[in-house]
């Protein structure tokens, strides 16, 4: 495997471009490759079958570009599939789940943690699993909140509605006197200022996009497989569907605009495995 070669990351659809905006921040120097399942988004309403099968694909075309490791920006394919993932494949395969509960555990001093993610990703436990691993004695608090993935894509960040859907989400989680609330859905940290200000500011937030970059840098440190060019490294972007939206919404997850985006069949994914 060379340094060169580029780091993979998928996701459902779009929200996975909030980790690449973090991994390009902290690693600059990198080649990414983003694969996005545009065509069979929403995966936090699929079964578990379904969504390890995607994921399954989903990672054989970023291995159809030689990534040197694979990033499962999907909190809900991470929450799902990892397991079957590493199994399958050689190259190392990170998820969201396990960097956002270290860095959630870091952060708390109460003890008492919140989770938000999609319905299958909270459904699964795959947070509360993950930080009870660690230390049996926290107290964890999971909720899903299926609209803030619509609300992110439209816009919505600063919205009476989404600030009233916010509040009707987050006053159990609040009542329970969280310290730390772990975003486990990639949509979420386009709505931290809203979420933030439901739960109150004694309420940490953890973007586990965040947490993951973190744990990426750390790998390719210690494997010696960081990047070296001395520019910034190149990002490509490629979609199962393209709608007229599509550079609006990337726009606003990334950061920045996106350049070219290349559309791949379904078809294609679903021979790859
Ligand atoms: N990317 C998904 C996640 O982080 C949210 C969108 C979806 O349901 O596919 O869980």
């Amino acid at each position: 495997m060379s340094n060169s070669n580029p780091i993979g990351i998928f996701d459902s659809g779009i929200g996975g471009l909030t980790v690449v905006k973090k991994i390009s921040s902290i690693l600059p120097s990198e080649n990414i490759v983003y694969f996005g399942d545009t065509a069979r988004v929403p995966y936090g309403t699929k079964s578990n079958d379904t969504v390890i099968e995607y994921a399954l694909q989903d990672a054989a075309y970023l291995l159809t570009h030689n990534v040197k490791m694979i990033i499962v920006a999907c909190n809900t394919a991470s929450s799902v599939a990892l397991p079957v993932l590493k199994e399958r494949f050689d190259v190392p395969v990170i998820g969201m789940i396990d960097p956002g509960a270290k860095l959630a555990i870091e952060t708390s001093r109460s003890g008492k943690i919140g989770v938000i993610g999609t319905n299958a990703t909270i459904n699964n436990k795959a947070y509360s699993a993950e930080l009870l691993k660690h230390n049996g004695s926290l107290e964890v608090y999971e909720k899903a909140c299926p609209l803030f993935v619509p609300l992110a894509e439209e816009g919505w960040i600063d919205h009476e509605a989404t600030k009233l859907i916010a509040d009707e989400y987050l006053h159990e989680l609040k009542e329970k006197q969280i310290d730390t609330l772990i975003l486990g859905c990639t949509h979420y940290p386009i709505l931290a200022g809203v979420i933030g200000e439901s739960v109150g500011e004694n309420v940490e937030l953890i973007d586990s996009g965040v947490a993951a970059a973190l744990v990426v840098q750390k790998y390719l440190e210690d494997q010696n497989l960081l990047n070296n060019q001395a520019g910034k490294g190149k990002i490509d972007f490629y979609v199962s569907d393209l709608s007229s939206k599509f550079e609006e919404i990337a726009g606003r997850f990334l950061g920045n605009p996106v350049g070219e985006i290349k559309k791949i069949d379904v078809d294609e994914l679903v021979k790859l495995i």
